[in-house]
């Protein structure tokens, strides 16, 4: 579903990754692992097109799509979570995710709407009508997660979920988390949390100074002291 080949990414004149390469199948959640500073968030600002590479590739469903604009790429299908929870915080609940709705998506039976999001994340539904600027920080990091799904997404980009959030809420994001990719959502996982990314996924990448160090299954990764040592706070 998704293949990044190679990609090399400057902020300015800063080099910043280097020859950066994984790839996610369909319905896989994927972790990339890393340090703070490490390159995990640019990676996916790489991968959306919000910090275009300057070298090699990214494809997704086989389509190459290297340094597309965000708003191209949420219409073929991929959603972004930025790490900060950008959501609008005069407007309320109800309108962040109504102004996220595909128009089309609305008659479809599948996909995600307004019920279906509530259905998720309960805590939402009893807050539509207040302003997401009044809702506490894990709260709102659901409503990132729920307008994501508004735009049915095949792919979706998570930046650190339970970052900063008390381990009751990293239980309960986690468990939602499960359930997308039960309902067949692929995601990969920008995390420092090592214990949480590998409760969710499949396989993972190990991300340090901008150059990917080891990849492998989670158990693979469990077992790897050594480069969780090297690369990673455990
Ligand atoms: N807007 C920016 N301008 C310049 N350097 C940046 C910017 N954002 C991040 N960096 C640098 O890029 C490197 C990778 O950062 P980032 O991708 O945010 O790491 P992570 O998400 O793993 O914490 C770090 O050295 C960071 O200081
Ligand atoms: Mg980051």
């Amino acid at each position: 579903m998704l293949e990044v080949d190679g990609i090399h990414t400057y902020y300015g004149l800063s080099h910043v990754l280097f020859s950066v390469s994984l790839q996610v199948e369909p319905g896989e959640v994927v972790c990339l692992l890393g340090r703070n500073g490490a390159g995990k968030t640019t990676t996916l600002k790489s991968i959306i097109g919000l910090t275009p590479p300057k070298q090699g590739s990214v494809r997704f469903k086989g389509e190459t799509i290297t340094g597309n604009e965000p708003y191209v790429l949420a219409r073929k299908g991929i959603g972004y979570v930025p790490d900060a929870r950008r959501i609008f915080a005069d407007l309320t609940v109800g309108d962040n995710l109504a102004i996220a709705e595909k128009q089309s998506a609305a008659d479809w039976d599948y996909g995600w709407n307004k019920e279906k999001v509530f259905e998720l994340f309960p805590v939402l539904r009893e807050k539509e009508s207040h302003n997401g600027g009044h809702l506490s920080g894990g709260e709102q990091k659901m409503l990132a997660i729920a307008r994501a799904l508004m735009g049915n997404p095949e792919l979706l980009l998570l930046d650190e979920p339970t970052e900063g959030l008390a381990p009751l809420l990293v239980q309960a994001l986690e468990e939602r988390i499960l359930k997308l990719k039960e309902a067949g959502l692929t995601v990969l996982l920008a995390e420092q949390n090592v214990k949480s990314a590998l409760r969710l996924s499949d396989r993972g990448y190990i991300i340090d100074n901008g150059r990917i160090r080891f990849e492998g299954t989670v158990d693979e990764l469990r077992a790897n002291e050594e480069v969780r040592g090297k690369y990673l706070l455990v």
